[in-house]
């Protein structure tokens, strides 16, 4: 059997080869290699998909998220509320600008952050709320619109994880995931739903004046030729993965749906184990599941994780350890116990193998080991199960 992948990227890549292969050389034929004419002519084809009116290319998801705080002029004390169950860099990028993260529980059956929990963590120094659209799936969008407008509060969406998802608004109108706020960011990291072969990521706004700032903001503040009107940082996506990116666009929409068909699978496979909750999809949003995660509810998820690996299946936990409980933001306001959701997850999900490529064959080999692990009663256990105190 083929080796089985978290992410197939090779098998992705063979099946685009040729557009590939011709549009990396292209670049390097041209010696276009900073922004040349690839990465604005993805900038345009991506405002066009995103149905946003400005698309500002940067070096990857986490600058995008710190970018799009400098141009907003949050200043040092500011406090910013996010989720507490995420990939690191969101928070990160708050403690790096000196602003305060105020970290909030998530929603327990879609993993994003829980609106009621970000209007109790309000206060007069809130600035911004970053919600996390996290592994394909939109945060509640509509109820924090209304509480960032009822508190005169800017939204960044973190949208690093489900581009090209549609939101449905309860009046039936429906935009892309990352254009909603008044900023969305996003990663091309190689394994999100639309990955460069590299590092990559942009900006979304439909604020012309935003859109200004941010494009100083992400080079050096000039705003003409050598002259710097803020301080800003170098931060520019690659001409060649401007050109890749270029070429998967085309085909992220199929990048979806084949997710999607693989998440449907594994749906009916597991939907009514006993010791299984399978990932939920909300109406408002289109999932495009960049991870397939479960919650385990007895069973041993080390043991699990480890029972996978011995027959050459991966499996990863996103994420092991709540940022509260990370020894870079131990902060005297969070202790153990107070993120009862994002604790409880963290130490119960298990993210399973899900990508463009997965074949079905392969994904049923998966399904009756995951199966056989958890009806074989000897491996389970019952009570007391993993509980993380501390990251390493
Ligand atoms: C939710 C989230 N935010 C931000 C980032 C940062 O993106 P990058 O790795 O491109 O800096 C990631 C990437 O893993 C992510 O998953």
């Amino acid at each position: 059997m083929q080796k089985i992948h978290m992410v197939d990227l090779f098998g992705q890549y063979q099946k685009i080869q040729k557009e590939i292969d011709e549009a990396v050389l292209n670049v390097i034929r041209s010696s276009a290699y900073i922004n040349g004419p690839e990465v604005k002519t993805f900038q345009a084809e991506f405002e066009k998909y995103m149905g946003v009116k400005h698309v500002i290319p940067c070096a990857n998801g986490t600058d995008a998220l710190q970018i799009a705080m400098m141009a907003l002029g949050l200043q040092p004390g500011d406090e910013v509320i996010t989720a507490n169950f995420t990939y690191v860099a969101t928070a990160e990028v708050i403690a790096l600008l000196k602003l305060k993260p105020v970290l909030v529980d998530v929603l327990p059956d879609t993993f994003t952050i829980d609106p009621k929990a970000v209007e109790a963590a309000i206060t007069p120094r809130t600035k911004a709320i970053v919600p996390v659209h996290l592994f394909g799936q939109c945060a509640d969008m509509e109820a924090l619109s209304a509480i960032a407008a009822k508190h005169h509060l800017f939204i960044i969406e973190d949208n690093a994880q489900a581009i090209g998802a549609d939101y449905h608004f309860k009046d039936g109108s429906k935009k892309k995931a990352g254009t909603i706020g008044i900023i969305g960011t996003t990663s091309f990291f190689p394994s999100k739903n639309l990955g460069a072969y590299g590092d990559g990521g942009a900006i979304f706004t439909n604020d012309d004046a935003l859109a200004k700032q941010l494009r100083m903001v992400v080079n050096h503040g000039q705003s003409t030729l050598y002259y710097h009107d803020v301080v800003g940082v170098n931060s520019r996506l690659d001409s060649i993965q401007a050109a890749i990116l270029r070429v998967k666009l085309k085909y992220l929409d199929q990048y979806a749906a084949a997710r999607r068909a693989v998440a449907d699978r594994y749906d009916s496979a597991f939907k009514n184990h006993p010791e299984i909750t399978t990932p939920a999809r909300e109406k408002y949003s289109d999932h495009v599941f960049h991870q397939y995660t479960l919650i385990l509810k007895n069973a041993d998820r080390n043991k699990m994780r480890e029972y996978l690996a011995s027959k050459e299946i991966p499996a990863m936990i996103y994420y092991p350890v709540p940022l509260h409980l990370q020894k870079a933001y131990t902060d005297p306001r969070y202790k153990a116990g107070d993120f009862p959701v994002t604790e409880w997850l963290c130490a119960n999900v298990i993210s399973l193998p899900i990508h463009t490529e997965m074949n079905p064959e392969v994904q049923e080999y998966i399904i009756e080991n995951v199966l056989s692990f958890l009806n074989d009663e000897s491996v389970k256990i019952s009570a007391g199960k993993t509980v993380v105190t501390s990251g390493k």
